[in-house]
């Protein structure tokens, strides 16, 4: 993890690498994050033997943000394959550092138990509670934030507006910086993936 994270944040990486290396950390993320879904008792056969094993016993549903949390969608879907995704789209207001909502599909009501929101970045925390609360106003019965890096400033403001959604990041850093960038963090993590910056 930490040999990742650190090309991660190396400014010489290209976008290839950059996408690449964000998948690689979500799947070892999402290993910490998955680690207490419900389990049911499956039977199989091997050539040999019965055996019983299990299966996932509890509907996940995945939540990127848009833009940056596109990149840890195929991760968690090589998990979990059958899972439903609904892309929320959020953006930074640059001066407020307020999020606004521009996408948003979500079906009537949460037919999952359990929705595991997907952004990298947990900056001032903005996003994420906005995320959230969309989220419970639809009914998710349980939420998990996963994230790749966060600052202490968003892991408060997540934690205490919302502190039944555990939080699991790759690396927590110092600081924001007065732009609202997470330090030392590695940039924009929508341009870096995308090309964009
Ligand atoms: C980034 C990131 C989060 C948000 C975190 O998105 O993906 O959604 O910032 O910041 P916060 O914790 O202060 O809310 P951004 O607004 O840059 O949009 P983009 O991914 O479309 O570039
Ligand atoms: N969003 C990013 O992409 N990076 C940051 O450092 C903060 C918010």
């Amino acid at each position: 993890m930490q040999e990742k994270l650190t090309r991660l944040r190396d400014e010489r990486t290209p976008p290839k690498i950059f996408r690449e290396l964000v998948a690689e950390i979500a799947t070892l993320v999402l290993y910490e994050a998955t680690a207490d879904l419900q389990l049911a008792e499956h039977e199989v056969r091997t050539p040999l033997a019965p055996y019983t094993g299990a299966r996932l016993a509890e509907a996940v549903g995945l939540v990127p943000v848009l833009r940056a949390g596109i990149g840890m969608v195929e991760a968690a879907l090589e998990l979990i394959p059958e899972a439903p995704v609904w892309h929320l789209g959020l953006f930074r207001d640059e001066r407020t550092l307020l999020p606004i909502s521009y996408y948003n599909k979500l079906p009537s009501s949460a037919p999952v138990q359990v929705c595991l929101v997907l952004d990298p970045m947990l900056a001032t925390g903005g996003s994420a509670v906005a995320t959230v609360d969309v989220l419970k106003k639809w009914g998710a019965p349980r939420i998990k934030y996963v994230g790749i890096i966060g600052a202490p400033e968003g892991v408060r403001a997540l934690s205490s507006a919302h502190p039944d959604v555990p939080i699991h990041l790759a690396a927590l850093d110092e600081r924001l910086n007065e732009k609202g960038y997470i330090v030392p963090g590695l940039g924009d993590a929508g341009d870096r993936q995308f090309g964009t910056g």
